[in-house]
């Protein structure tokens, strides 16, 4: 059943374009555009309040939009009720309902679209077999672990074969070992089904872990979409260098600016990077832990940054070590080695150097920091 999917007239198979939406004068949605491609998982990423739910509720129907079109499967489905937009979404606490079992809570998409309990015997087994249910059928609600009733919620939103799955932190009332285990099976579910699926998370982790590509979002705007390597080693704005993943954070002031190399100031030493900004600018400079050493990183040394700073904290987390150095503001000096690194440190209070190359040097404009 490999046919080519429908994309849409731009390659688009969910395509969002302008959409705005206001409460009284809190604009929660600016303009956003964002699109998905047949078979992709996508997460929207980003901070509590910044738009994600209202995103993922308006794609599903359930909110409407001020402004914009939201195309799916070829269609424009802007102001098509939920129901006819053959679109599931599993909820935040799965939204499953107590007073049924788990069998009727499955079919109960089905019944909605007028199926007997005799036609939705065979969809609703094959549905309980793919979350690996089937023993639970007949068990009450009330009588599932979260990871099991997160399955039939999962199991509920695939049965009626949607065009697009919309997850609403699915996720977050697991403990965390159970949260990577159905991180790492759903995955592997929505992919052996070729189904396109968009998360909602505000966990960076979980985004990096299920998703083809991640859109970065901030106060009803995407800040950056790209695939989970592309936002962490090219963040497009301060932002997304901070929410994705762990970073050394400067702030500074341009010095000079030749061709594309700045000089830039900081309060531990000046450092060189690459850039477009003018003498006088103050800027975020960021570097990402493991790219930084104690002391000076491999390569050639007239290409290389350093600061120094007085160490204050080293944490070794196992398979890495952190090691801290005070910084004023909010400045975060930090570097990331390898294993259990400790060994051949200074102790806390004696002087400790930072290095990296030059050219693993990000800097943004300051006032753009969140
Ligand atoms: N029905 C509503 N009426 C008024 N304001 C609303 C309504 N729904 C959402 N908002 C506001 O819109 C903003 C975005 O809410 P939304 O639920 O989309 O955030 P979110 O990114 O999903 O956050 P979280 O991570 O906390 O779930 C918030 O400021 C919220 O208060
Ligand atoms: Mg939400």
């Amino acid at each position: 059943m490999n046919t080519r999917p429908p994309q849409g007239e731009c390659g688009m198979y969910l395509d969002v374009k302008g959409i705005t939406k206001s409460y009284r004068d809190n604009t929660v949605l600016d303009k956003l555009d964002f699109s998905v491609l047949k078979g992709e998982l996508v997460s929207l990423l980003g901070p509590s309040g910044c738009g994600k739910t209202t995103l993922l509720r308006m794609v599903a129907g359930l909110v409407s939009a001020d402004s914009g079109t939201i195309r799916l499967a070829e269609r424009e489905v802007t102001t098509l009720p939920a129901h006819r937009r053959n679109v599931s979404v599993v909820f935040q606490n799965y939204a499953l309902f107590p007073h049924l079992n788990v069998r009727e809570n499955v079919g109960f998409g089905l019944s909605a679209r007028g199926m007997t309990k005799a036609q939705q015997k065979v969809p609703v087994e094959e549905a309980l077999a793919l979350v690996r249910m089937e023993q639970y059928a007949d068990r009450p609600i009330s009588a599932l672990s979260g990871g099991q009733q997160q399955r039939v919620a999962v199991a509920r939103a695939l049965v009626v074969a949607p065009d697009l799955l919309l997850l609403d932190e699915p996720f977050s009332a697991l403990d965390r070992k159970l949260r990577e285990t159905m991180q790492v099976e759903l995955k592997a579910l929505l992919r052996s089904r070729g189904i396109t699926a968009v998360f909602v998370t505000h966990d960076q982790e979980e985004a990096l872990a299920v998703s083809d590509r991640i859109a970065v979002m901030n106060a009803g705007r995407i800040e950056q979409y790209g695939g989970p390597m592309d936002l962490y080693s090219k963040p497009a704005t301060s932002f997304v260098l901070d929410f994705v993943g762990m970073s050394m954070r400067l702030a500074g002031t341009v010095k000079s600016a030749e061709g594309r190399l700045l000089r830039i100031s900081t309060a531990y030493g000046d450092i060189t990077a690459p850039g477009n900004f003018i003498a006088g600018a103050r800027v975020l400079v960021g570097v990402r832990p493991e790219l930084i050493s104690p002391g000076l990183p491999q390569g050639s040394p007239e290409a290389t940054n350093r600061v120094t700073a007085t160490l204050s904290d080293v944490m070794c987390l196992g398979a890495k070590t952190l090691i801290y150095g005070a910084a004023s503001g909010d400045d975060c000096l930090v570097c990331e080695e390898s294993g259990a690194y400790a060994i051949g440190l200074p102790s806390a209070g004696s002087p400790v150097t930072f290095g990296w190359r030059v050219e693993d040097t990000l800097v943004y404009p300051a006032e753009h920091r969140q």
